[in-house]
Parts: structure tokens; C-alpha cells; sequence
């Protein structure tokens, strides 16, 4: 299995609006493939404006925040690619999409880098912020995954929070607790099995 970089990636609509959403990124040789499962905006996006920002952020609270309805995260413009790049971001990448492997549940877009920029140290692993994008990975596939498997994976989680987490890492693990339960207050009993993959 290839290497997958967990990002924000920003896309554009065909307003030249700005769509972010964080996505596991593909390495493909000095490439990355985008694999948006369908329906989703960055899929619409990719096919009308070609190109995506890659941000690399130590910041788990917009992982957290996209995927609980705070998609408002301060942007500027991309440089060598039409996009924008996320103020923050350890270091970004602009992409340019070369080909499209089609598929019925989640196409591929093989894109190549077109310039890339690092703007601020990495500052070393926090067992707190791997925590909560795993958490923020079940909170997205609360449709596919069953009940059991994601309030088991809560709890052992939620040891490395209680332990390593900074005030942004709490807040970030309390939105997606909060999305979790939600759902659960209005979902039926059982949770159907799904697909689990990358
Ligand atoms: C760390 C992380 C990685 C994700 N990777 C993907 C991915 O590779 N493909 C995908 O379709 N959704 C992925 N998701 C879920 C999307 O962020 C979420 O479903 C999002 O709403 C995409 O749909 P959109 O483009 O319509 O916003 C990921 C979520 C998280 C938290």
C-alpha cells in the first residue's frame, strides 16, 4: 500500500469559490492522487477547474471544524496554480491534475506538484493530534462503519487525548464527540456494515 498523507485540500467551484475538506492523500512516485468518493464537491470541482491546494497542517481543529459545518478558515491565494492555500499550513502543495482513473465509487485523480512551499516548523508527533484524525476519519464514515466499531475506537482514543492534548486538540475532539453522539441521538439502533478502506 502506498504512503497516504492525511490534508486539507482546497479546490475550486466554477464561481472560483473555494471548497476545503480534508482528504487522505495518495503518493504516487513526486505526485499524489486525489480520490474523493462520489458525490462530493471536491469530485465536482476537480472536473471543472483541474487544479487543488494540498495543506499540511498540524492544526486538528480545522479537520475537526470542516467536518462539523466550520469550513470558514482564513485563505490566500495559491501563486503558481488557480487556488487558494491555507493560512497556517506547515507547508502547502499546488497540484495540477494530469489524468483521470474513472471509477463508480471513487474516481482517481492523478495529480503532479507544481510548486510546493514550507512555511513553518514541523514541531514533532502529539499522540493527541493522531488521535483526533482518527477520530475525525470515523466521524465521516458514520454511514459505513457499525456503531460498536467506532464507540470501541472512541474510547481508546481518547486515552492519548486525556494525556497529550493542547487546548486546540480538546476542542477539536470535543466537536467530533459531540458530531458522534449526534448522530447516534437520531440514527436507528443498528449501523449497517460497510466498505472500510483508505
Ligand atoms: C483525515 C480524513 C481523510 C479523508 N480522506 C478522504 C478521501 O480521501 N476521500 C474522500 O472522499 N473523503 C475523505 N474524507 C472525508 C471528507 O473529508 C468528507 O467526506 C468531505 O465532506 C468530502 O466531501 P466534500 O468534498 O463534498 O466536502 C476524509 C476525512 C478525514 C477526516
Amino acid at each position: 500500500m502506498p504512503m497516504i498523507r492525511e490534508c486539507i485540500v482546497t479546490t475550486l467551484n466554477g464561481e472560483g469559490r473555494t471548497h476545503i475538506a480534508p482528504l487522505g492523500l495518495i503518493q504516487e512516485g513526486d505526485g499524489w492522487i486525489i480520490a474523493p468518493f462520489r458525490p462530493s464537491a471536491t469530485l465536482d470541482n476537480l472536473r471543472i477547474t483541474p487544479f487543488a491546494v494540498a495543506n499540511f497542517t498540524d492544526d486538528v481543529l480545522v479537520f475537526a471544524g470542516c467536518l462539523t459545518g466550520n469550513k470558514d478558515w482564513p485563505l490566500r491565494s495559491a501563486t503558481h496554480v488557480p487556488g487558494t492555500v491555507l493560512e497556517g499550513a506547515l507547508a502547502h502543495a499546488e497540484l495540477e491534475v494530469a489524468s483521470v482513473e474513472e471509477d463508480d465509487q471513487r474516481p482517481r485523480f492523478h495529480c503532479r506538484v507544481v510548486y510546493e512551499a514550507s512555511h513553518a516548523p514541523f514541531k514533532g508527533f502529539n499522540r493527541a493530534q493522531a488521535a483526533v484524525i482518527e477520530a475525525a476519519i470515523l466521524a465521516s464514515r458514520l454511514h459505513m462503519l457499525p456503531r460498536e466499531k467506532i464507540e470501541q475506537e472512541l474510547a481508546y482514543l481518547q486515552i492519548a487525548v486525556e494525556k497529550t492534548a493542547g487546548p486546540r486538540e480538546h476542542e477539536a475532539w470535543r466537536l467530533l464527540v459531540e458530531k458522534i453522539e449526534d448522530h447516534y441521538k437520531h440514527a436507528p439502533p443498528t449501523q449497517p456494515e460497510g466498505p472500510e478502506g483508505p
